[in-house]
């Protein structure tokens, strides 16, 4: 069959040779003009005037748009709540906020020109993150949440041990290698045609609909391909796109819209950085009694999609472990800063970590190897199988797949070595950590779990493919044709995957939450099966077999006794007027979620991976790097084994990064000092762990009736990337004598690890 097979991504020989097209290299008509957005230079600020004449008398300019240009209503918030603006009529909300485009013919005219307004503001007090934010009394951008189970004062009372302490934990930039662009033309009727880079083309279209103040039917949405996402497109395009959209309809000509990298980061949302405090109780063995934890995060001016985010880090804040009193809270609080994102692992990763530094705590507290707690702690056993949201975690394989990784990782030898090593090594210090990771699969806003495909049988037997997700790189264009091939029987080759657009699927969820493959899938194994259907019945009549005769075989149809080549008997069934098109759909099925009581059943099922790292620092200046990384992750049955270790790959790199050099900066004006590759540091292949062992649970499958059993695989091995994280910290803690937990906060840049080592060498 055609699943459950490596076949490499379809674009993969386009992007290594460059010849995929992206949003920008799409051939622009005569006379395309050009546009770029004048930002704030201050944090804070009741806007008085916008002096914009200089804007407009610069060379080449066309013509600004400011929010009296609107048609529709001024709002581009995805969760409509009516606090995000397109461009802000009196109020600058943070240093680099969009307060008007400038429109010329060429894109190195319009950025010159937007540096020249005059921007008449009188400052107001600002608080930058959310510590700053709850002293100067400001509000939540979006309603908190409080999961809880048990009585957690009681639960903490009778405890013997408890530790409370406080982790900050740092965002992170996309830092996708295409950035936002958004290419808008006027079409017949005032209708608007835009391509761009977003993993949301229903959203983008319904938000330009809205502040141009049209029916959704006046505006197309296309996207080929996106040169990565990871959450960032996920809303944040809606500003571009309607700035597209807003100049296309004003100048009657067609307007492409593209930041440098300096404004794609300093004007949009990034991952939410969080202060967690956090007080665990346990037993004399470790086991853990009860937890608390109060979750605070920058979030920006404005909602965005903030709530769903810190509520999946609460949902996240159990990691594997079972918690018998808890009580979970989420103070998403609004800041003077970009307003923050969507970004893989969705708050997930940063609820993550908070359990593991629990762990880490107790394993530091009881002179433990933290592996002992982390076992002792994961859920299963009478009664202990109940997160704090009050899901069943019935689908548990981590006690498997944690012994595994354990043995084919050398995990015991090699820590016995390690503090061996660590004993005779006077600068250099070495760590090792394993750890799991269990993560929900499913939107958490219930209604997102839909998806719809449309598949088109030509009469001479190629298929054309439709569905509502987005290409970002993740491979789910390939996966879904594979499931489309499989269920015919034909060549991959024979299907035709096009660009996803507002015209032929309407009303998709965003391509995220790792659920592409899941809904999108399922669509169009329905559509599939509606065709054969109709195939079958005419099959089955025309030759006067049972249903059951006819057969899909490799290329071919069987029908008796019969063989016909698929093209023939496509041929056969157009002539006798079979429709050989239908539209697929699907929605999540046993899901619901009661946010106001924070029981339910958010999640169809777990993905669950564990990760075996071993890093050297380096005493007297803080540097580190990764010897050996082991993962094992469970992605169910594989649709495509290369594709998910790809995956599996790419999201351990990228949750590295976010813990070791990816740091954000604010100054104390607000202004984002690391605003490019210059200063904000990625993983190069350089930081690559010498050593990388990666497999898949290739004895997993779904319990669940996913598309062939599979399990999504996008966002969950993210996490993975907290075991580089924990070795780290077994190093520092090597200093003295693994004595105390070092208490690291994230991103552990080698800075923070130098003063780690300082600090516990001091004893302080
Ligand atoms: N992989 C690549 N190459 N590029 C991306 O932008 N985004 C990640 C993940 N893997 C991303 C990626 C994120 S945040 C999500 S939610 C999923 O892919 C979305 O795609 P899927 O649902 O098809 O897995
Ligand atoms: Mo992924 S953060 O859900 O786009």
């Amino acid at each position: 069959g055609a699943a459950h097979t490596d076949r490499i991504h379809d674009s993969a020989a386009k992007h290594v040779t460059g010849r995929a097209d992206y949003t920008d290299d799409i051939a622009m008509p005569e006379g395309t003009l050009h546009a770029y957005l004048g930002v704030s230079d201050v944090a804070h600020a009741r806007l008085k005037s916008l002096d914009l004449s200089a804007v407009r008398d610069a060379p080449g300019v066309v013509g600004v748009l400011t929010a009296a240009d609107i048609p529709g209503v001024n709002d581009i918030s995805p969760t409509h709540q009516n606090d995000e603006p397109v461009f802000p009529t009196d109020l600058i909300q943070f240093h680099g906020q969009p307060l008007f485009a400038v429109v010329a013919e060429s894109r190195d005219l319009a950025r010159r020109a937007a540096l020249l307004a005059k921007i008449d503001a009188e400052p107001l007090p600002h608080a930058l993150d959310p510590i700053a934010a709850q002293e100067a009394g400001y509000p939540h951008v979006t309603a908190p949440l409080t999961l809880q189970r048990g009585d957690l004062d009681a639960g903490m009372a009778a405890a013997k041990n408890r530790i409370a302490g406080r982790m900050t934990v740092g965002g992170q930039d996309h830092m996708y290698l295409e950035g936002q662009i958004a290419f808008a033309m006027p079409g017949e009727d005032d209708d608007v045609i835009v391509h761009c880079s977003t993993q949301h083309p229903s959203e983008a279209q319904h938000m330009v609909a809205h502040v141009l103040g049209v029916p959704s039917n006046a505006v197309v949405v296309n996207v080929r391909r996106m040169g990565g996402g990871f959450g960032g497109k996920e809303s944040q395009m809606n500003l571009f796109a309607a700035v597209a959209a807003l100049a296309a309809k004003k100048w009657g000509r067609a307007v492409k819209i593209r930041p440098d990298r300096d404004q794609d980061m300093t004007a949009t949302g990034k991952r939410h950085d969080f202060v967690i405090d956090y007080e665990v109780g346990f037993d004399d063995a470790g086991r853990i009694e009860a937890v608390g934890g109060t979750f605070a995060a920058r979030c920006g001016f404005s909602a965005d999609l903030s709530g769903p985010v810190t509520d999946r880090a609460l949902f996240h804040a159990d990691n594997a472990y079972f918690y018998p009193h808890v009580r979970l809270s989420s103070r998403p609080m609004k800041t003077n800063t970009v307003s923050n994102t969507a970004f893989r692992g969705f708050g997930g990763p940063q609820g993550v970590i908070a359990a593991e530094r629990m762990i880490e705590e107790i394993a530091y507290a009881t002179g433990q190897d933290p592996l002992d707690v982390r076992k002792a702690n994961f859920y299963g056993g009478a009664g202990r199988d109940l997160t704090p949201y009050h899901q069943e975690v019935s689908d548990n394989i981590l006690d498997r797949l944690v012994t595994e990784l354990e043995e084919s990782a050398d995990y015991r030898q090699r820590r016995a070595n390690i503090l061996a090593y660590n004993l005779h090594s006077p600068v250099l210090k070495k760590g090792i950590a394993l750890t799991p990771v269990k993560f929900g699969i499913s939107f958490t806003a219930t209604w997102y779990n839909q998806a719809g495909a449309l598949v088109h049988v030509y009469n001479d037997g190629s298929i054309h493919l439709n569905h509502g997700g987005t290409e970002m790189g993740q491979g789910l264009n390939t996966k879904v044709a594979q499931v489309v091939a499989e269920a015919f029987q034909v060549d991959f080759e024979r299907i035709k995957i096009t660009k996803t657009t507002t015209e032929k699927v309407p009303n998709t969820s965003a391509t995220a939450a790792s659920s592409g493959t899941d809904l999108n899938g399922m669509a169009a194994l329905n559509a599939v099966e509606q065709i054969k259907a109709r195939l079958v019945g005419f099959a089955a009549e025309q030759w006067n077999v049972a249903p059951e005769a006819v057969r899909f075989e490799v290329n071919q149809v069987h029908i008796g006794t019969e063989v016909l080549s698929f093209d023939a008997f496509i041929k056969q069934a157009y002539l006798a007027r079979v429709q050989l098109s239908a539209a697929g759909f699907y929605k999540t099925p046993d899901i619901h979620w009661d946010r106001a009581k924070g029981q339910g059943r958010p999640f169809y099922y777990y993905a669950y991976g564990a990760a075996c790292s071993e890093v050297t620092i380096d005493t007297l200046t803080g540097e580190y790097r990764v010897d050996r990384t082991d993962l094992l992750h469970d992605v169910g049955r594989s649709l495509n084994p290369v594709l998910d270790r790809g995956q599996v790959e790419g999201a351990f790199i990228q949750g590295m990064g976010w813990l070791t050099t990816e740091e954000l900066w604010w100054d104390d004006a607000g202004r984002l000092r690391t605003h490019a590759p210059s200063t904000y540091k990625i993983p190069l292949a350089s930081d690559r762990p010498r050593v990388f062992n990666v497999n898949l649970a290739d004895w997993s499958e779904n319990r669940e009736l996913t598309i062939k059993r599979s399990k999504a695989v996008g966002e969950p091995p993210f996490m993975l990337g907290i075991s580089v994280f924990e070795a780290l910290s077994m190093a520092v803690a090597s200093v003295a004598d693994y004595r105390e937990c070092p208490r690291l906060d994230a991103p552990a840049t080698p800075e923070r690890v130098l003063m780690a080592v300082d600090r516990l060498r001091r004893g302080a």
